[in-house]
């Protein structure tokens, strides 16, 4: 079946096609038609993202974003003259009211393509900023509607799970029950148990700030753009590499690693920045290669720590790595090896997995997968009514 697939819980317009099917009894063929991204460069000064800008710019985005994954997936085809359109516009522009210009803009472009062969939408309902999430719902559902499509609802953070079985190579990688996820994103800091496809329990989860959302603050306060991990890790590199780094004297706390649970602070670690740069007065570039690395450290430590201690408590044989923390290659490389050192002195059998680069921070595409696995378990209800679905900022698993 071909999903198409929307995302815009934050600040990325992403939408995708995934041409998916069973194979076998078990198995499963995952073909990328599109997975076409939009970024906001709006947020890059602010230090943050901004509910009502990012809901305005989904608003311009999500059109072209919408042609050109149906060009990509080679989907997109002019109407022949003359053929008659059905579609409800009352309907569509009641659907759209609250999303500015977007009615007119939707009607336009919806009046020209010919409908594509597609089965179904998938659209991510939550978690995420509200204002943003509802830019895409409506989208969906008008599109739901022009092209009597049935819709998926898809849990943000459950496509963050699932984009590692997209892989470079094509082949879907195997996961062994018990898996446990560590989900780190600019919103989110969970360990999530995973009992089977579809059965999800948060074992711990950040009790303040998320671990991207503190190295999005601590760039802030070094004056880098946003969003700040690539910057942070870039910095944290160049010190590591300089050879440097027994020397610093800078020493940051690590949050809660003790704390005997699975639970996370990251706020902590933003304040003992600010002090420190306070403390410091003027800063030089090298000093704040300095606190990125140790910034970065203390996030990997805390992230790992407590990832490998949740492995023993439950026995897990999967981990899967996911949200746009993921993609950071420090992180990569202290797992890998902590969960590498245990493999080797316990005998046992562990797989690691990080998403694609390209699928790490937020993209239609692991919004495809979430939905494609949610239809397997809970065929669609062709007669769903459109006011049922509503975003929801902070849906659960
Ligand atoms: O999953 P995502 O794209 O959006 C949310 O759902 O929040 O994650 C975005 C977060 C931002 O906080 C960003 O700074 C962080 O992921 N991030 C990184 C790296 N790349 C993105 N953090 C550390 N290192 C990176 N390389
Ligand atoms: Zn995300």
């Amino acid at each position: 079946m071909k999903i198409l697939a929307i995302e815009t819980s934050c600040d990325d317009t992403g939408i995708a096609i995934l041409d998916a099917r069973k194979r076998g009894k078990s198995s499963h063929c995952l073909h990328m038609m599109a997975n076409a991204i939009q970024s906001q460069p709006v947020h890059t000064n602010y230090g943050g993202v901004f509910p009502m800008m990012a809901k305005r710019e989904h608003g311009k985005n999500i059109v072209p974003v919408f042609e050109k994954a149906l060009k990509d997936a080679g989907l997109f085809k002019l109407k022949i003259k003359n053929e008659k359109l059905k579609i409800d516009e009352v309907k569509i522009k009641e659907i759209l009211s609250r999303e500015n210009d977007l009615p007119e803009i939707f009607i336009n472009s919806i009046s020209k393509i010919a409908k594509p062969k597609i089965d179904a939408i998938a659209v991510t309902v939550g978690p995420g900023l509200e204002p943003a999430l509802w830019v895409g719902i409506s989208f969906a559902k008008a599109l739901s509607l022009a092209w009597d499509l049935p819709l998926l609802p898809v849990n943000h953070m459950e496509g963050h799970i699932l984009s590692i079985l997209m892989t470079d190579e094509g082949k879907i990688p195997e996961i062994q029950f018990p898996a446990l996820s560590l989900l780190v994103s600019g919103g989110h800091t969970e360990l999530v148990l995973i009992k089977d496809f579809g059965k999800y329990k948060v074992i711990g989860q950040t009790r303040d700030d998320a671990a991207g959302e503190a190295f999005d603050k601590v760039a802030r306060m070094l004056s880098l753009p946003y969003p700040g991990g690539p910057e942070i890790s870039k910095l944290a590199k160049a010190y590591r590499e300089s050879a440097k780094v027994s020397l610093s004297e800078i020493k940051l706390p690590r949050p809660m690693i003790h704390s005997g649970d699975f639970d996370f602070s990251f706020s902590g670690l933003k304040t003992a920045v600010l002090y420190l740069i306070r403390d410091l007065g003027d800063i030089n570039d090298e000093q704040k290669k300095e606190i990125a690395c140790e910034v970065e450290d203390s996030i990997v430590e805390v992230l790992t720590y407590k990832t490998i201690k949740a492995i023993e408590k439950y026995k897990i044989q999967t981990l899967i790595v996911g949200g746009g923390v993921s993609a950071n290659t420090h992180l990569q490389k202290v797992l890998r090896e902590k969960v590498g050192l245990k493999i080797k002195n316990e005998k046992l059998k562990i797989k690691v997995y990080f998403p694609a680069k390209k699928l790490s921070t937020d993209n239609g595409l692991m919004i495809a997968i979430a939905g494609y696995f949610n239809y397997l378990k809970k065929p669609i209800k062709k007669t769903r009514s459109l006011s049922s679905l509503k975003a929801n900022g902070n849906l659960g698993f």
